[in-house]
């Protein structure tokens, strides 16, 4: 079998690709990116991709009539590429039903927070305005609900007294970039096995 082909998806600074392409150039990830999509023409990950040469794609949302005509352009375009995993890095866009149930269990979703906590959007600065006093990050499959589905790893991180949003996200951030090349190699030697909501991990 080739090399685990991935469509990463970002739409903004692409800190999470980057930690995925250096994982890769280190041999601690056996994959390849296959294309980087994003929904944002001026997104700093695509300028990321094309230092590396890979290929890339913006799909414009204004360009469709509705999400669903969005989310058909996204499959077309793992079609096209042959992709054998999703990866969402930052990307700030629910994927619908259709495209969730075209690559069941293969889209996988990176969410700065120990879900089932604070899901949807600034979920760090939701963290410290509870005042909880640990958070983190979670990897996990990506089902037709806003973060809920089954999870992969997460990983834990203490909130300080004087945190605010920025500082606690860059903590977290920290072990996304250590979590999200794990998940997806763990994925690349077919050691995932989803059973209802939980994910089983198999041993070597
Ligand atoms: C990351 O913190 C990621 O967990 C978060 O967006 C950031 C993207 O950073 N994703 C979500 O909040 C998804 N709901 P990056 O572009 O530098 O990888």
């Amino acid at each position: 079998m080739g090399k685990l082909r991935l469509a990463v998806l970002a739409s903004g600074r692409g800190t999470n690709l980057q930690a995925l392409i250096d994982a890769i150039a280190a041999g601690e990830l056996e994959a390849e990116i296959a294309v980087i999509i994003s929904n944002r023409r001026d997104a700093q990950a695509l300028e990321r991709g094309r230092k590396h040469q890979i290929p890339l794609c913006f799909l414009d949302p204004r360009e469709y009539i509705d999400s669903d005509a969005y989310d058909r352009a996204l499959v077309a375009v793992w079609q096209e590429y042959k992709v054998d995993l999703v990866v969402l890095a930052g990307f700030m866009r629910l994927l619908g039903p259709e495209a969730v149930r075209a690559y069941r269990n293969r889209i996988v979703n990176i969410h700065p927070s120990l879900l089932p906590s604070f899901p949807g959007l600034n979920a760090q600065a939701q963290a410290v305005a509870y005042g909880v006093r640990y958070s983190g990050c979670t990897v996990h499959f990506v089902d037709e609900g806003m973060d809920t589905g089954p999870i992969i790893l997460q990983a834990v991180v203490p909130v300080k007294e004087d945190d605010n949003p920025e500082t606690l996200a860059a903590r977290i951030l920290k072990e996304e970039h250590r979590l999200y090349p794990r998940a997806i190699q763990l994925f690349a030697e077919g050691r995932l096995e989803v059973v209802g909501r939980r994910v089983r991990i198999k041993d070597k």
